[in-house]
């Protein structure tokens, strides 16, 4: 089944709606903050630089890049319309910030002209990262700095025992909504094709314990299993309560670790 990441516009009206909650819930959540901010806290970025954040969604990263780094100017690129919308909506009055629809593919824009690329878990959404990198590169100015952070979905889980059924939807996420799961183990060699020197590369764990911070995962695989027929709404609905249940109890556990490579173009 195909990762409705990969064209969201061609998503239902209610999948393209748990999209853009998720993402703007995910990009607040306390849980994924410190993995945002590490990064941020290790780039330089000049007054009057350019970030280019590839593939901004909703725009939720794209903000608080745009907060951390005032001189500079910080413009968000995504394929989707629907979410492009949504992004422009929501950036507030935020002088050095803008978005635009576009494809990570084939970047309007010209060859050395930015500081800072980003590709916030873009890369295991898209069936050819090599492109999404090469383009990257090709915007970024000699000593321009890539950031990739990405998660490593191979090892997602919900489930607290085997046969879990809050596990099931982690497992139902990872499999129709995830292209390469196993995106994160290839960076560094995607990386090292480029000629770019990696000079960072760590794993953070991304522990929900309370609130709606992994509800997608419940959210989107019961849209998807009900629109195929596999599983009714109620299902769908006790699976959400029982989300809920755990959050509100304290018992709530989803994780998923999220790699972060910085490298340098020379
Ligand atoms: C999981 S979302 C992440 C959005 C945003 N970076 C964030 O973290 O909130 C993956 C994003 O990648 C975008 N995407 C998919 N294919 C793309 C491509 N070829 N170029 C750029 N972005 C792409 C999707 O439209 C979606 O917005």
């Amino acid at each position: 089944m195909a990762d409705p990441f990969e064209n969201v516009d061609a998503a239902s009206a209610q999948m393209i709606e748990i999209i853009a909650t998720g993402l703007e819930t995910r990009a607040e959540d306390p849980s994924m903050l410190p993995v945002i901010d590490a990064y941020l806290e290790m780039l330089g970025v000049r007054d009057g630089g350019l970030i280019v954040d590839i593939g901004s969604g909703t725009g939720g990263v794209t903000r608080r890049i745009a907060d951390r780094f005032p001189a500079a100017s910080v413009v968000g690129l995504e394929p989707s319309d629907a979410l492009t919308t949504k992004a422009k909506d929501l950036a507030g009055d935020r002088p050095n910030l803008s978005f635009d629809v576009g494809d990570g593919a084939a970047l309007d824009l010209e060859m050395g002209c930015a500081d800072v690329a980003i590709l916030h878990t873009v890369l295991s959404h898209v069936k050819t990262p090599e492109t999404l990198i090469a383009e990257a590169v090709r915007i970024l100015r000699r000593g321009g700095t890539l950031v990739i952070c990405d998660a490593d979905f191979s090892k997602a889980t919900m489930g607290v025992v085997p046969g879990d059924p809050l596990g099931s939807c982690a497992d139902a996420f990872v499999s129709g909504a995830v292209t390469d799961a196993w995106l994160t183990g290839k960076l560094k060699p995607l990386i090292n094709e480029t000629g770019l020197s990696v000079e960072h590369f760590s794993v953070m764990n991304r522990v929900v314990t309370s609130g709606m911070g992994a509800m997608t995962w419940v959210r989107m695989s019961g849209a998807r299993l009900v629109a195929e027929g596999i599983i009714g709404q109620p299902l769908a609905d006790a699976l959400e309560a029982e989300y809920i249940r755990r959050a509100d109890a304290g018992l709530l556990f989803s994780f998923l670790p999220f790699v972060t490579l910085i490298a340098k173009k020379p």
